[in-house]
Parts: structure tokens; C-alpha cells; sequence
């Protein structure tokens, strides 16, 4: 493969050592569009004619087709997709193959394969995340009205409306999408003309070359743009955090499907059974998915450390840097995929929901507000509420069914209306008027605020 300064061959060990064109395969289509750009580039500069540019552009464009036909055979002795590439146009079209890595090097070609491919990949993961947006909004609009336990600490805090819930996550695939909506503006530089490592001596028009392939600048630094892949590192840490966000989701799905809490019925498309116990109906797609934050998480470490210490600019411990990009992406893509399926089909038990979020104890700060009203300063209006609670507890009678004699003596403010009241679970939820709180009013407008968002 190198023939000038090498007198022997290279030992098997290394060429499958070396090969990554197992992996970076993938990036053809990014590779060919590039090859297109320069070849115009070169073109423009005189150093192709224009016959030679059309024999590299279709010989180009055949070696694409086939690829996506299956029929490409690529070798592991040409190490990478762009050797694999270019060997093949030159042994198609001789000569005017020969010319094409004229003033690039496999350097700034990467980089420019790998931004392309990763602008590609934001972009989809985005539709993603949107796709699962709009599933949790289906989900929230078909039990509009439910309540649940809202928790905190997994201790029944306060009532919520399960769509108050899901809308939570709603907010935060949002900042995940618009993480990734901002790491594809930071890629947003074409890194060919870096050459090696200090551009070329070959004047080439970089920035038509960058508008050919839809970046709106260049790089201006040739040693940073061959160096470095914050840009890959950032796209692992925003899927990572994609992956923490639906861990979380994950984990309530499977505390809700369980019979303890039983709010949620997932549907037999989307659940398992077990080869031993014939009773069991297991949520493993909310599993998996949870599971497979594992690998984003060290697929994010992996790289980040792969690209420490490393002396600048190129080397060749930064071709590591695809598969755990790849492995990545594709991971996100499979559970957004899944999820939105597995929501579409799930319903809330909104009786069992309803049941346990009428535990009166729910409502004990609301008591503690009523104090505050009657001029009780907060911190003295939840001593005297624990206290109430304590004699509930002692006495095993649920909070808001303790004599009205006990409520007058905790506070005279606690007459027999404000207590009755005060345990109204929808008026209660109605009073949380707060923006970003869940009264009905405000969900609703969420719910449509997102829905127009969304389209
Ligand atoms: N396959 C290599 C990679 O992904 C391409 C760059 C190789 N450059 C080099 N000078 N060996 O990193």
C-alpha cells in the first residue's frame, strides 16, 4: 500500500491491527460527498481538467451506489474507508484518480467525514426526541384529568396530574434536543485545507469547498481542526445526558408497571414474559432502555480519555474515536424508536393512580398553608400539621377524618369548613396556580404550548 520510503512489506499483525475500515465503513457517503467538494476545488484551481474532474465525480458516485447496493467489496489491507475509497476511483479511472488527494491529507479528511456524519446524526436524533415528545403528550392528553402521588425521596409528597408528570419530561428532552441543536452550530466549520496538520502550498478555495457541503465557515486554525474532537465529545456527553433523562423515565415506567404501584398497564407487544413464572409480565423494554445507559455513559469516558494528553495534532490513537460514537448514536436512535411504540400503547390505571393519590397526608402542607392564611407564621403552621399528622398516625385514622375537636385545638384557624375544604383533592390541585405548578388551568396550557411546539 505505501510504496517510496518503505522497502518491506507491512506484517498482517499490524494491517489488522490498523484496519478500522470495519468501523469507519459507515462513513462513505460523508467521505464521497468531500472527495466530490475538493475534486471541484482542484478543479477551479487548475489542477484537474474539467474531464477529469467528471471521471472523478462518476467514478465517485458508481463507488457509492455500489456500496449501498452491498456490492462493494472494501479490504482490510487498505486500512480505512478513504484509503478503500480512493484505491478503488484510481484503479477505475487511472490517472485522474491518482490526483485527487492532491493538497488533503486522510487528516483533515476525517475530520471533515466525521462532522458530516455527526451534523447528520444531530439532526435525526433530533427528530428522535421530538418523536418521543409527542408520545408522552398523547399519553398525558388521553388521561388528562388523572392524578397520581407526586414523590419526592420516593415518599408520597404532594398530588400531581400524571400529565404534570410526563410533561417533566417533556422540558428536559427538550434542553437534550437543543443540546444537540447546539453542538452541531459548534461543528459548524469546515476542516478541509488543514491538510496534515499546516494547510497547503496548494491554494485551494476553502470556503466555496465549505458551502459546497453545507457549512457556513471554515476553520481557521489547520493544527486544531486535524487535532482536536471536542466535537465528537460533546455530541457523547449530550447523549449521555439523553441517556440519564431516560434512565429516569425508564425507572418510573418500572415502578409503575409493578403490581405495587400498578398505575400503569403496558401492552402485551411491549412486555415479556418469564421462562419460569407464569404470572409475570415484565417491562424489559424500560429496562433496556435504562440499561443502556451503561455504554453512553462509557462510550463518553472512553473517548474523553482516548483524547487526553495527546500531544497535538494527529495521532493515530484518535481513530478509537468512531466506534464509540457510532455505538452511541445508534443506541439513542434504537430507544427512541422503541419508547414512543411502547408509550402509544400503554394506559394509566387512573382508578389505582386515583387511590393512592387521595392519601390525605398529601394534602398536609396544604393544611399548613391554611395556617399561613390565618396569620401563622409557616415554620410554627408545620410543627402544629406534624403534630396532627402524629396523632393520625397514633390513632390510625386517616388525617382529614380526625375530630373537628382536634382541629380547633392544633389552631383555631382550622374551623370544620377550612378543613373540608383544605382535603379537596382537585380544588386543592386547582389552587396550584403558580406558573410551572399544576392546576389544571396551567396544564393545559402546557399541554397545548407543546403540542403547537412540537407541530
Ligand atoms: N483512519 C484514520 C482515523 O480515523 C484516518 C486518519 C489517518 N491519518 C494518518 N495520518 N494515519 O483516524
Amino acid at each position: 500500500m505505501w510504496k517510496g520510503r518503505f522497502k518491506e512489506e507491512q506484517s498482517d499483525l499490524l494491517k489488522s491491527y490498523g484496519a478500522s475500515v470495519h468501523v469507519d465503513w459507515q462513513l462513505y457517503r460523508q467521505d464521497i460527498r468531500g472527495s466530490i467538494a475538493h475534486a471541484r476545488a482542484l478543479l477551479v484551481a487548475g489542477i484537474l481538467t474539467s474531464e477529469e474532474f467528471s471521471q472523478i465525480e462518476a467514478g465517485l458516485l458508481e463507488i457509492r451506489a455500489e456500496i449501498e447496493a452491498g456490492k462493494f467489496e472494501f479490504s482490510q489491507d487498505l486500512e480505512d474507508v478513504h484509503m478503500n475509497i480512493e484505491a478503488e476511483l484510481t484503479k477505475r479511472i487511472g490517472a485522474a484518480g491518482a490526483k485527487l488527494h492532491t493538497a488533503r491529507s486522510r487528516n483533515d479528511q476525517v475530520a471533515l467525514d466525521f462532522r458530516l456524519w455527526l451534523r447528520d446524526a444531530c439532526e435525526q436524533l433530533r427528530g428522535g426526541i421530538r418523536s418521543l415528545q409527542i408520545s408522552l403528550i398523547g399519553f398525558a392528553e388521553r388521561h388528562k384529568d388523572a392524578i397520581i402521588p407526586g414523590y419526592t425521596h420516593l415518599q408520597r409528597a404532594q398530588p400531581v396530574f400524571f400529565a404534570h408528570h410526563l410533561l417533566a419530561y417533556v422540558e428536559m428532552l427538550d434542553r437534550d434536543a437543543s443540546r444537540l441543536a447546539d453542538a452541531s452550530t459548534r461543528m459548524d466549520a469546515c476542516p478541509l485545507g488543514s491538510g496534515a496538520i499546516a494547510g497547503s502550498t496548494i491554494l485551494l478555495n476553502r470556503e466555496a469547498v465549505a458551502a459546497e457541503l453545507g457549512f457556513s465557515k471554515v476553520t481557521t486554525n489547520s493544527m486544531d481542526a486535524v487535532a482536536d474532537r471536542d466535537f465528537a465529545c460533546e455530541v457523547l456527553a449530550n447523549l449521555a445526558i439523553v441517556g440519564m433523562h431516560i434512565s429516569r423515565l425508564s425507572e418510573d415506567v418500572v415502578l409503575w408497571a409493578s403490581v405495587e404501584f400498578g398505575f400503569i398497564e403496558l401492552s402485551d407487544r411491549h412486555t415479556t414474559g418469564s421462562s419460569l413464572m407464569p404470572q409475570k409480565k415484565n417491562p424489559d423494554i424500560a429496562e433496556l432502555a435504562r440499561g443502556r445507559t451503561g455504554r453512553l455513559y462509557g462510550n463518553l469516558i472512553s473517548l474523553l480519555t482516548v483524547m487526553k494528553g495527546l500531544p497535538l495534532t494527529y495521532n493515530r490513537d484518535m481513530q478509537e474515536d468512531k466506534e464509540a460514537v457510532f455505538d452511541s448514536v445508534k443506541s439513542v436512535s434504537e430507544t427512541l424508536a422503541i419508547l414512543p411504540e411502547m408509550f402509544d400503547a400503554a394506559s394509566l390505571r387512573e382508578d389505582r393512580a386515583l387511590a393512592a393519590a387521595s392519601d390525605p397526608l398529601l394534602l398536609a402542607t396544604d393544611l399548613a398553608d391554611r395556617l399561613v392564611e390565618g396569620g401563622v407564621p409557616f415554620r410554627k403552621a408545620h410543627e402544629i400539621v406534624g403534630g396532627l399528622v402524629a396523632l393520625a398516625q397514633e390513632t390510625r385514622t386517616p388525617l382529614h377524618q380526625l375530630d373537628s375537636a382536634e382541629f380547633l385545638a392544633a389552631s383555631s384557624v382550622l374551623t370544620p369548613d377550612i378543613v373540608i375544604a383544605t382535603f379537596d383533592l382537585r380544588a386543592a390541585l386547582a389552587a396550584r396556580g403558580t406558573t410551572g405548578a399544576p392546576s389544571p388551568k396551567n396544564i393545559q396550557r402546557e399541554l397545548t404550548r407543546w403540542r403547537e411546539q412540537l407541530g
